[in-house]
């Protein structure tokens, strides 16, 4: 018998931070495994299962020996073409579906290579934080370095890019932002987009606007695309995701639209890595950009019911939350005393009710807990009961 070798990660990976929310994982099998009643608001995944139309469309598309050969590695125009009229209809932005569009396997994974194709060791990248776990993680993969921009309260959770070192600047290649933000619920606006713009133009540097949430929202005015703002392609790309919009995120399917050299770069290193997405779920993807909007309004006002009965809910008692205008996250401060973990875990092991705590975000989200409406309004009143009982 040969001799056991030992397997030694690379030392990217050895200096990861434990994936938050595999952490989480952890926490929900302990509670679940004492018997715990869990009310689980810790992940951002809806338990509203995915469109009628949009199943049925994969049923009968799956039947077709077509679509089981490797697919395209761009995308199937049919699909980049529905991205780009979806595109006009809710944006009015215009986009080639054969040049400035690219289908991903989940936003996910475009957000993840995208340093891959523009960053070289030392380069920064810039990105918003408390926020999605994979901007910085992507930088480190490609060797890159990551700049943490804070959201803070007093700045509206938008970054104040004029605080940015002028060493980091002159490095920085790309920055990532997020609005509708991931997990202070942030909206920006027109007028913030035209500075990142002309910031990005003066300091040569590549925005990736991660848009995941832009179609849950609650209010008559609508969340902004990136790409509305004049001169946005010149500067950048914007990822976009069917997960959260259609309840598809166990279906791996998104795209990203924008500058075309951008996309091409992204494009060149999909090409070597994946084979593209499954057609039958792009033909999916296809039946999903083309819901009628009664549907949407339905599963908007769902998350809306939730939202406002946790907002009043935990405002009663005293804590001091935000009240999403978009996204289905609220951005809630600790009580006095208590640090993001220590308040997750008195919630947990008191209340049975699972949350994120903010600093697993990054370390100015230190202070805060994210909870995620993706329990029903019952539930969502039973986490609000239990909470009262212990604060
Ligand atoms: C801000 C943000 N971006 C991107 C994603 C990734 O979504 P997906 O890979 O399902 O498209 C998520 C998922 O939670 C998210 O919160």
């Amino acid at each position: 018998m040969s001799k056991k070798i030992s397997i030694e990660p690379a030392k990217r990976v050895k200096n990861l931070p434990p994936y938050l929310f595999a952490l989480i994982d952890q926490m929900k099998e302990k509670a679940l495994a004492k018997g715990v009643d869990l009310i689980d608001m810790s992940i951002g995944d809806p338990d509203i299962p995915t469109p009628k139309h949009i199943v049925e469309a994969m049923r009968k598309t799956v039947k077709n020996p077509a679509n089981h050969q490797y697919p395209s590695y761009a995308g199937m125009l049919s699909f980049r073409q529905a991205v780009a009229e979806w595109y006009k209809k809710r944006f009015n932005v215009t986009l080639n579906p054969k040049t400035e569009v690219l289908s991903l396997i989940g936003s996910k994974e475009g957000i993840g290579h995208m340093p891959l194709a523009f960053i070289n060791p030392g380069d920064y990248v810039l990105y918003t934080s408390p926020g999605y776990p994979v901007y910085p993680v992507a930088a480190l993969f490609a060797g890159g370095r990551g700049y943490e921009m804070p959201l803070l309260e007093k700045n509206n959770y938008l970054p104040d890019l004029d605080a940015i070192p002028p060493g980091v600047l002159k490095k920085a290649k790309l920055m990532f932002i997020n609005y509708p933000n991931n997990p202070t619920a942030a909206c920006a606006d027109k007028s913030f987009f035209r500075k990142v713009i002309s910031f990005a133009a003066d300091n040569n540097i590549m925005i990736c606007h991660d848009a995941a949430y832009t179609e849950m929202y609650f209010e008559d005015e609508k969340p902004l695309s990136f790409l509305q703002v004049p001169g946005a392609k010149n500067v950048g790309i914007e990822f976009h995701s069917l997960s959260k919009t259609y309840n598809m995120t166990g279906w791996r399917v998104a795209f990203a639209v924008g500058n075309k050299d951008a996309i091409a770069g992204l494009g060149k290193i999909k090409t070597n890595i994946d084979s593209g997405i499954f057609q039958a779920i792009q033909e999916a993807g296809i039946e999903a950009l083309k819901t009628d909007d009664k549907i949407l309004k339905k599963l908007r006002d769902t998350y809306k019911k939730r939202r406002d009965i946790l907002y009043k809910g935990l405002t009663r008692l005293g804590l001091k939350a935000n009240r999403p205008e978009a996204t289905f996250y609220l951005w809630v401060e600790c009580p006095s005393g208590y640090s993001s973990t220590e308040f997750t875990t008195l919630i947990l092991n008191k209340a049975g009710v699972l949350t994120t705590p903010g600093n697993g975000f990054g370390a100015p989200g230190e202070g805060y807990v994210r909870f995620a409406l993706t329990v029903s309004a019952e539930r969502t009143q039973e986490a609000v009961q239990r909470i009262g009982q212990i604060l």
